[in-house]
C-alpha cells in the first residue's frame, strides 16, 4: 500500500466519524479522516450547554424519526448507552442523569472530544484537519478522492460521516447528500429540526411581553406530544417542549398547547372561585402559571371582575382556553440555530446492519446525514454513536 492508498477514508470528524474511525482503525485497517473544519467535534463541544448529553438511558428506534422507524433498531440493538458508558468508565470521565435519561459529563463536553482523539490515537487513525474535498470518483480499487489542495488518495472504503445542514456557521454542509445523489442515492426531503417556532407579527405582538416566561407544557402536533417546558422568546416559541414537536411540524399545521397539563383547569378555577372569590382572574390564573402569563391570558378574557363573579359556563370557556391552545407557527429559526436535520439519506438504500449503500459496495454513511434524526435527550449522539460502530465493525470485519 503506498502513502496516498488507505483501508478507509471517512469523511468528517464529528461524533460520528471519530468513533467510526477508532473502530475501523482499532484491528490495524489504514483510516484517514477527512475534517474540513480547524477542529475535529466542535458539536460535540458546545452540545448540552458545554456538559454534552452523549446518550440517553431509554433510547430505542421509537425516539427517533425516520421513513422507515426500524431502520435505526438493527444498529442501535448491538451498540447501547450501556456500551458507551463502559467506554466513558475506562477513559474515568464521570457522568450524572439529569432527567428522562439524559446522562451529561459532570465536567466538560471537551472530554467526549478528548476521548474520542484518544481512541483515534490508539487505533492509529490519522486525522487531516482544513482539508476538504473536491471531487470523488469509483475506481477499481474503491474510491478515487481529489482534495481542495489538488492531492489525490485511494481508499477501499469510504465513509460520509458529514453531518446534516445545521449550524452551516460550525462546519455544516450538504457534502453528504450530494455526494449520495452522485452514487444514485436517494434523499428524503431535508428539514430544521429540534429548533424554535416562529409566528407572525401579530401573534408576536402578543408574545413578546412574555419573552422569559416558562413553563411546563403537553405541546401536540397532529398525533405527536410532548410533555417538556415551554419558553416564551423574544423571536417566538421555544423550550424543550417546542424543540421536540418542531421536528414533526410541517408548514401549515397548527400545534396545541396545554398549559396544565396533568391537571384539570375547571375544577382547579371552581376550586379557586370558592377560596378566593373577591380575587382577580390573573390572581387566580397565577396560582396555576407564571405570573406574567396569567395576567397576559386574564386581559385576554371575555369578561372581567372577580373570579367570583365567574359563572360555571364562563370558567369552563376559560379552562378550555388553558387546556386547548392553538397556534399556527409561521416557521421555524431555520438551520441557523436547529440543532438537528430531519430527513437525509434513505435508509432505503443502506443496510440497516452495515451502514453500507447496498448499490455501492464500500461507500458508508452514518450519524446525522441519515434520514434518521433522534428527540432531544442524547438521542442523536446515541444514533452517532450506535451507527458509528455498525459500520467501523463492518469494515474492520471486512
Ligand atoms: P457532526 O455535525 O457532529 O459532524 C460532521 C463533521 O463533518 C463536522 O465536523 C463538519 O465540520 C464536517 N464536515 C461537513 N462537511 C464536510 C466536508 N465537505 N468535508 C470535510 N468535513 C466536513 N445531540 C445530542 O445527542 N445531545 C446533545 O446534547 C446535543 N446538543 C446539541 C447542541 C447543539 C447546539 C447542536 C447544533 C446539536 C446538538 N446535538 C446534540 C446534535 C448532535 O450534535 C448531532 O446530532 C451530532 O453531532 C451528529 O453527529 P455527526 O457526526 O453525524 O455530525
Amino acid at each position: 500500500m503506498n502513502e496516498s492508498q488507505y483501508d478507509t477514508v471517512i469523511i468528517g470528524a464529528g461524533a460520528a466519524g471519530m468513533f467510526c474511525a477508532a473502530q475501523a482503525g482499532a484491528r490495524g485497517g489504514r483510516v484517514l479522516v477527512i475534517e474540513h473544519a480547524r477542529t475535529p467535534g466542535e458539536k460535540i463541544r458546545i452540545s448540552g450547554g458545554g456538559r454534552c448529553n452523549f446518550t440517553n438511558l431509554n433510547a430505542s428506534a421509537a425516539n427517533f424519526i425516520s421513513q422507515n422507524p426500524h431502520f435505526a433498531k438493527s444498529a442501535l440493538g448491538r451498540y447501547s448507552p450501556q456500551d458507551f458508558l463502559a467506554l466513558l468508565s475506562r477513559h474515568r470521565i464521570a457522568w450524572h442523569e439529569k432527567t428522562l435519561g439524559q446522562l451529561f459529563c459532570d465536567g466538560s463536553a471537551r472530554q467526549i472530544v478528548a476521548m474520542l482523539l484518544e481512541e483515534m490515537d490508539q487505533a492509529g487513525v490519522q486525522v487531516r484537519l482544513q482539508a476538504s474535498v473536491a471531487q470523488v470518483r469509483k475506481t477499481e480499487y474503491g474510491f478515487g478522492l481529489e482534495l481542495a489542495d489538488g492531492s489525490h488518495l485511494q481508499t477501499r472504503n469510504l465513509v460520509i460521516a458529514s453531518g446534516g445542514k445545521s449550524i452551516p456557521k460550525m462546519g455544516a454542509s450538504g457534502f453528504g447528500y450530494t455526494l449520495a445523489r452522485q452514487f444514485g442515492l436517494p434523499i428524503v426531503p431535508t428539514r430544521p429540526g429540534l429548533v424554535p417556532l416562529t409566528f407572525d407579527a401579530g401573534l408576536m405582538a402578543g408574545l413578546k411581553p412574555l419573552a422569559g416566561v416558562s413553563l411546563p407544557v403537553r405541546v401536540t402536533c397532529g398525533k405527536v406530544a410532548f410533555e417538556e417546558a415551554l419558553l416564551v422568546t423574544h423571536r417566538g416559541l421555544s423550550g424543550p417542549a417546542i424543540l421536540q414537536i418542531s421536528s414533526y411540524w410541517h408548514e401549515g399545521e397548527e400545534i396545541g398547547i396545554d398549559l396544565l397539563p396533568g391537571g384539570d383547569a375547571f375544577d382547579a378555577l371552581r376550586r379557586l372561585r370558592g377560596e378566593m372569590p373577591r380575587r382577580s382572574l390573573a390572581t387566580a390564573f397565577a396560582m396555576l402559571m407564571p405570573k406574567r402569563l396569567a395576567q397576559h391570558l386574564a386581559d385576554r378574557a371575555a369578561h372581567e371582575g372577580p373570579i367570583g363573579a365567574f359563572s360555571d359556563k364562563a370558567l369552563r370557556a376559560l379552562a378550555q382556553g388553558l387546556h386547548r391552545w392553538r397556534l399556527l407557527p409561521a416557521g421555524t429559526e431555520g438551520y441557523r440555530t436547529a440543532e438537528v436535520t430531519v430527513g437525509g439519506v434513505d435508509t432505503a438504500a443502506l443496510s440497516s446492519k452495515t451502514m453500507q449503500a447496498r448499490a455501492v459496495p464500500g461507500l458508508y454513511f452514518i450519524g446525522e446525514v441519515v434520514d434518521v434524526t433522534g428527540w432531544l435527550g442524547g438521542y442523536n449522539f446515541q444514533w452517532a454513536w450506535a451507527s458509528g460502530w455498525a459500520a467501523g465493525q463492518a469494515i474492520a470485519g471486512a
